[in-house]
């Protein structure tokens, strides 16, 4: 699919948010700030209390998991009870989805009934036609091309510890997943190199890259991942096997590529390689001895916790930049 068939014309009265290539880097820039402003407004308040503004005060939200779902579900769910409003959550079997119902048909009848939509799903597709015909905002809650809502709390958390982002390595190793076409797309809209090793046959689809460099992204392809993480501030991995692939891709698939992509999981002897300081990322859920050693993930460099509570924040700003627009 190329680059082009990911995103959509926007209908002019709905904001969505539906990739990172649909905004400005200014556009982005200015959610990761009301994100974090939001955050320490809200520092050491008990999770179940209200923010001190609650803009979603009689709004209700649908949050649409097609797939399995731990942080978005939740962050999604926790971050809209703070900004005042309520959330029906609903698994795909529970719709008449399940039963053939268009996706046309489900957005122009969940338009009537609820103020914005989030959607988790197996096809991109999916997405693109329930924005298309929604009259209500849809954010992307993660397909199996991209996880733009991820990233974005990634960034967050890089520059909450690091600062700027713009300008610095950033390591991706192992496969070229859904949260690595992100990455891509990020790289050009926030300006920082991004320096990719995926094992031959597992890397990011050739349009992303051509894409990215068309946006003036600085994007390294590799397979040696010691030398694309050299003196990166940065290390990113994500697990081999997407949500969305569970159950679709046969088992000598996920055997062959486990074999393939051995090589790189992210172990303290390759953290060594990146700069002294660099952090390491993962969004979640991880698989200690596969692309990660436990030592890195459950050591000093690791900021993975604070990254999936900046789900709950960037979600936040997201949430309203779309109710508002
Ligand atoms: N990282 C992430 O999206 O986690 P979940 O699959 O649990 O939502």
């Amino acid at each position: 699919m190329s680059i082009a068939a990911t995103t959509m014309t926007r209908a002019p009265a709905v904001r969505h948010f539906l990739d990172l290539t649909d905004f400005t880097g200014a556009e982005l820039r200015d959610l990761i700030e009301r994100a974090k402003t939001m955050k320490n407004a809200r520092a050491g308040a008990p999770r179940g209390t209200p923010d001190r503004a609650t803009p979603l005060k009689g709004r209700i939200v649908a949050l649409i998991f097609e797939k399995q779902s731990t942080r978005t579900r939740l962050s999604f769910d926790v971050g809209i009870r703070q900004l005042g409003g309520e959330t029906i959550v609903l698994n795909g079997y529970d719709l008449q989805l399940g039963r053939g119902e268009t996706i046309a048909d489900t957005a122009r009848v969940l338009s009537r009934y609820v103020d914005a939509i989030v959607i988790r799903t197996a096809k991109h597709e999916t997405l693109l036609e329930l924005a298309l015909n929604a009259t209500v905002p849809v954010i992307n809650g993660l397909t199996n091309l991209s996880h733009p809502c991820q990233v974005m709390a990634d960034v967050m958390t890089f520059e909450e510890a690091r600062g700027p982002i713009a300008g610095k390595n950033v390591a991706w190793i192992g496969s070229g997943t859904n949260v690595a076409s992100s990455f891509i797309h990020a790289a050009a809209r926030f300006g920082f190199n991004l320096r990719i090793a995926c094992a031959a046959g597992e890397g990011p689809r050739p349009e992303l890259i051509e894409w990215a460099r068309a946006n003036g992204a600085k994007v390294t392809l590799g397979e040696n991942s010691e030398k694309i993480v050299a003196g990166a501030a940065c290390v990113v991995t994500d697990t081999w096997v997407s949500v969305t692939e569970e159950g679709q891709i046969a088992a000598d698939v996920v055997s062959s590529r486990h074999t393939k992509l051995a090589p790189y999981c992210v172990t303290p002897a390759l953290m060594a390689k990146a700069a002294p300081n660099a952090v390491f990322l993962h969004c979640l859920p991880a698989h200690r001895g596969e692309e990660v050693a436990a030592e890195v993930i459950d050591g000093p460099q690791s900021l993975v916790w604070e990254e999936a509570e900046n789900r709950l924040h960037v979600q936040k700003a997201i949430l309203l930049n779309c109710l508002e627009g």
